[in-house]
């Protein structure tokens, strides 16, 4: 069973005709925006920002229509995956390295839409590693302000073993924290470090979570 697309389908249900939405990034989302590519050929009628150039470029694949940011004020909902959440909605992104650009759409939305298969629901963030994007100058410097709050930062590569890049041209640490106890406190820590752009804790912006459950069905946190 796929739980991934259970969730999806779930969330895709509560867009509607006029709406502008945020096209997340990540597995998850990618069945999220087949739903919405569906809704669209048979006639729904919305418009669409999305979070990476991944998702953009499969949104277009399928005719959704996609409108630049200067077009948009505010978006209606935006349908999302995550690495982890709690069950007071926190969340940690970024393991598809588009934290950046998802929290900046999901800071806009009026409804964010987290979708997730039951392993990434969690009684303490911190099992996955803390995505945290940084600039690239002085990365060095960065690293170590990182491990100084306490955790093992390692910078992301990709299987050939160059840097990963974001689509805004910054690295990404991956910071092992273990369980963290109070993850609104480390997310200010984390970006008051200069050269750190943004991290992957989103703190209460997760209106909903749709979980899709090995037995078929979904709930929602
Ligand atoms: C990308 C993200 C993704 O939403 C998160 O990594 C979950 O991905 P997936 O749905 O593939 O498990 O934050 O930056």
């Amino acid at each position: 069973m796929n739980l991934k697309k259970l969730a999806a389908d779930e969330a895709v249900k509560l867009i509607e005709d006029g709406m502008t939405v945020g096209l997340g990034t990540g597995s998850t989302a990618y069945w999220a925006i087949m739903g919405i590519g569906e809704r669209v050929k048979n006639g729904l009628n919305i418009r669409a920002v999305a979070t990476s150039e991944a998702s953009d470029r499969l949104a277009r694949e399928l005719n959704i229509p996609i409108v630049p940011f200067s077009e948009v004020e505010t978006i209606d909902v935006t349908i999302d995956g995550a690495d982890e959440s709690d069950h007071s909605l926190n969340l940690i992104k970024g393991g598809g390295g588009a934290l950046l650009r998802e929290k900046i759409v999901a800071s806009s939305s009026k409804r964010l839409v987290i979708i997730a298969d039951e392993s990434k629901v969690v009684e303490r963030l911190g099992k996955f590693p803390l995505p945290v994007d940084v600039v690239p100058f002085a990365v060095e410097l960065t690293l170590r302000k990182l491990a100084a709050l306490g955790c093992e930062p390692k910078l992301r590569r990709k299987e050939d073993g160059e840097l990963f890049k974001t689509d805004n041209g910054n690295y990404v640490a991956d910071c092992s924290f273990g369980a963290i106890a109070d993850p609104a406190a480390l997310h200010d820590q984390l970006n008051n470090i200069a050269g750190v752009v943004d991290n992957g804790l989103f703190i209460g912006m997760a209106d909903m979570v749709i979980v899709g459950h090995q037995d078929g069905t979904v709930s929602v946190l």
